[in-house]
């Protein structure tokens, strides 16, 4: 099954807005890539990212939502805050939000259910920490965390149309990109697990992301696994001529 891969950057805590109008001016990955791209910048740049890709083939996501819809929940942005400005992605469930600010799979799931309601395509992310990993316990904790995550949703609106990005912790923002063919198999394995749930069909149209160290240099040897879909592009998606190099090699690896 071809499925047509996904490439997202997710700025982090990093780029204001007068600066996200500079990476535009000198981000031009090649006119016909093939790859979807998504720009996942902080709040306060969104906005602007929305005007500047109005007439380009660029989408646009956010980092992070609040699971509720509305009411006294302070600093929270809801999922129609993002929608009325242009945002069509969700990065839900990083593990940075699940380490630093506490978001269980409880949360992680409510948040599933607040983007799926709106209509919100999630990023749902997913992964194990380097001691997990040690101790042999990758594949169980994974599809734990996607069978969590999807607990309860309405799978028929859920349809397709969300992406899972398998993340090992111990690769994000370290240089130690994992193995391709690792990632491969573990990709498998989730994929495996949204087999269980949601059936062989939908299953097999789900694009699975890679992230952690993804560079311009080794994105061709990840893009050339069987079951990995694109990649989730942290540090290395902050440099426009960088990211635009990493969209290329993807799409000269799709090709070839
Ligand atoms: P990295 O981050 O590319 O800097 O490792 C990836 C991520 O956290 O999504």
């Amino acid at each position: 099954m071809s499925r047509q891969k996904f490439i997202a950057a997710n700025w982090k805590l990093n780029i204001k807005q007068s600066e996200a109008k500079d990476f535009l001016l000198r981000f031009s990955p090649i006119s016909q890539a093939s790859p979807e791209i998504v720009l996942c910048p902080s709040f306060t740049s969104l906005a602007t990212v929305a005007s500047q890709i109005q007439d380009t083939e660029i989408q646009l996501g956010a980092q992070d939502m609040s699971q509720y819809s509305s009411g006294a929940y302070t600093g929270e942005i809801s999922a129609e805050m993002l929608l009325e400005i242009g945002v069509q992605h969700i990065i839900i469930g990083h593990s940075e939000r699940r380490m630093i600010f506490k978001e269980d799979d409880s949360i992680v799931n409510a948040k599933m259910n607040a983007a799926l309601n709106a209509g919100l395509r999630p990023i749902l992310c997913c992964g194990e920490s380097e001691q997990q990993r040690e101790q042999g316990q990758t594949d169980i904790w994974v599809s734990g965390q996607i069978a969590a995550a999807l607990e309860n949703l309405d799978l028929d609106k859920l349809g397709t149309n969300f992406v899972v990005a398998y993340e090992p912790i111990w690769a994000i923002g370290t240089g130690k990109v994992c193995d391709s063919s690792e990632a491969n198999r573990v990709i498998s394995v989730i994929r495996a697990k949204l087999k269980e749930i949601l059936g062989d069909q939908k299953s097999s149209q789900i694009r699975i992301l890679y992230g952690g160290s993804v560079k311009s240099s080794n994105v061709s040897e990840l893009m050339s696994q069987s079951d990995i879909d694109g990649a989730l592009v942290g540090g290395a998606s902050l440099d426009p001529i960088e990211f635009a190099k990493i969209i290329n090699n993807a799409n000269s690896a799709i090709i070839s």
